[in-house]
């Protein structure tokens, strides 16, 4: 029951002749708040088990601080810190049953037996694991490893359960079973939990608070709707969203005393932004970003809409995803999500797509910060 807190923490890796140096990460200051499920989101090699590893104690920053609570515990040993770490692929002792590798971190804690008994009953009823309990754990599959690994994450009841990746080794039925049930029970531990992911439904579905991470430095760390309604840059606009964001070049120009936004290459479309216009005058270039699913799209001319052609249909039984070819730059090709329905577009056919204001997001173009959301 203690929140984590990370101050401007950093790790570089010192290069050989060989290899360079590699900043990992960069200047990382949040706070996971206590009982909270915080994820770490991002790409392969964006720093995120690197950040994991120097909370548990493995590996300590090159820089910067780390508080449980109020303590620093930056360069405590992982065994002074009450802090489990749970990889992808999992350790399980193969000669010991299901039981004994449950059982195992509390005995060595000198827990009383019938304690140790309902713990383990409770652990193994949560994931699964009743059944095989007087197994040996040798030659069980990976899946059921994982969650025995898991289970002994969590039986201690540590007061900060580190995860890596946890359910990427497990079968897409597991996973989603156990991605549902972990939020509840990680909920009745007094547990802060760190969730190490780069899938982002597992992250925007289990967490509270995420950090979504790009080359070591975090983009942003925010509840999953803020990042999805209001990314705090083009990355993150981006990354999050499947697909993502549409990211598209924009000028502004006055006219008469007012500002408007108008999208290069395409004429006869603006927007007005003289409510805004302070907070986007230092941008050369301005990015409009609007989601897929935002978008309206007509077969017929529509005031204000961007024309273009469709280009391609995937269905996925509740919804299309339409690839639509227009003169937007610096991507001609904007996606839009819509349900299916019997008016849908032809391939090759002319369409028309409409943007409305209160989704569009602005972004300036060189720092790829979000300078306006257009509700506000
Ligand atoms: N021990 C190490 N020595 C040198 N470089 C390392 C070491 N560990 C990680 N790195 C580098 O640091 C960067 C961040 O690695 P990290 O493992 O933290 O990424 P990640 O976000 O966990 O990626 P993945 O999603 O693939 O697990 C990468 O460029 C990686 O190659
Ligand atoms: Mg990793």
């Amino acid at each position: 029951m203690v929140k984590v807190v990370l101050e401007n923490v950093g790790k570089v890796f010192k290069g050989s002749k060989k290899a360079k140096e590699t900043v990992a990460v960069k200047g990382f200051t949040a706070e996971f708040p206590s009982n909270k499920v915080v994820g770490i989101l991002g790409p392969s090699g964006c720093g995120k088990t690197t950040t994991l590893r120097a909370i548990a104690g493995l590996d300590p920053p090159s820089e910067g601080k780390i508080y449980f609570e109020d303590k620093d515990v930056t360069y405590l040993p992982p065994i002074e810190r009450d802090a489990a770490l749970l990889f992808q692929f999992a350790v399980v002792y193969d000669n010991m049953t299901v039981f004994d590798n449950l059982a195992f971190p509390l005995m060595v804690k000198n827990i009383n037996k019938e304690e140790i008994n309902k713990r383990v009953k409770e652990t193994a009823e949560f994931l699964g694991l009743s059944d095989i309990l007087k197994k040996r754990a040798k030659g069980l599959p990976a899946s059921i490893n994982q969650k025995i690994a898991l289970g002994r994450a969590i039986i201690r009841k540590p007061k900060v359960l580190l995860l890596d990746e946890p359910l990427s080794s497990l079968d897409p039925e597991s996973r989603l079973y156990l991605r549902r049930e972990l939020k509840k029970v990680i909920r009745s531990m007094d547990t802060t939990v760190v969730y190490v992911t780069h899938d982002q439904s597992e992250a925007m579905t289990l967490c509270d608070k995420i950090a979504v991470m790009n080359e070591g430095k975090v983009h942003q760390y925010d509840t999953p709707e803020n990042i999805y309604l209001n990314p705090a840059t083009t990355f993150v606009a981006w990354f999050i969203g499947e697909p993502g964001m549409n990211l598209i070049d924009c000028s502004m120009e006055a006219s008469e005393g007012k500002y408007y936004i108008k999208i290069d290459g395409v004429s006869d479309v603006s927007f007005e932004v003289s409510k805004w216009s302070h907070a986007l005058k230092e941008s050369d270039k301005i990015v409009l970003g609007i989601r897929p699913e935002f978008i309206t799209i007509t077969k017929t001319y529509k005031k204000n809409s961007i024309a273009g052609k469709c280009l391609v249909i995937e269905s996925f039984g509740s919804f299309a995803l339409l690839d639509i070819l227009t003169n937007c730059s610096p991507n001609n090709i904007i996606k839009v999500k819509t349900p299916l329905s019997d008016d849908l577009p032809k391939v090759d056919g002319d369409v028309y797509l409409t943007f409305p204001p209160a989704y569009i997001r602005l972004f300036d173009k060189k720092s790829g910060e979000l300078r306006v959301v257009m509700t506000e």
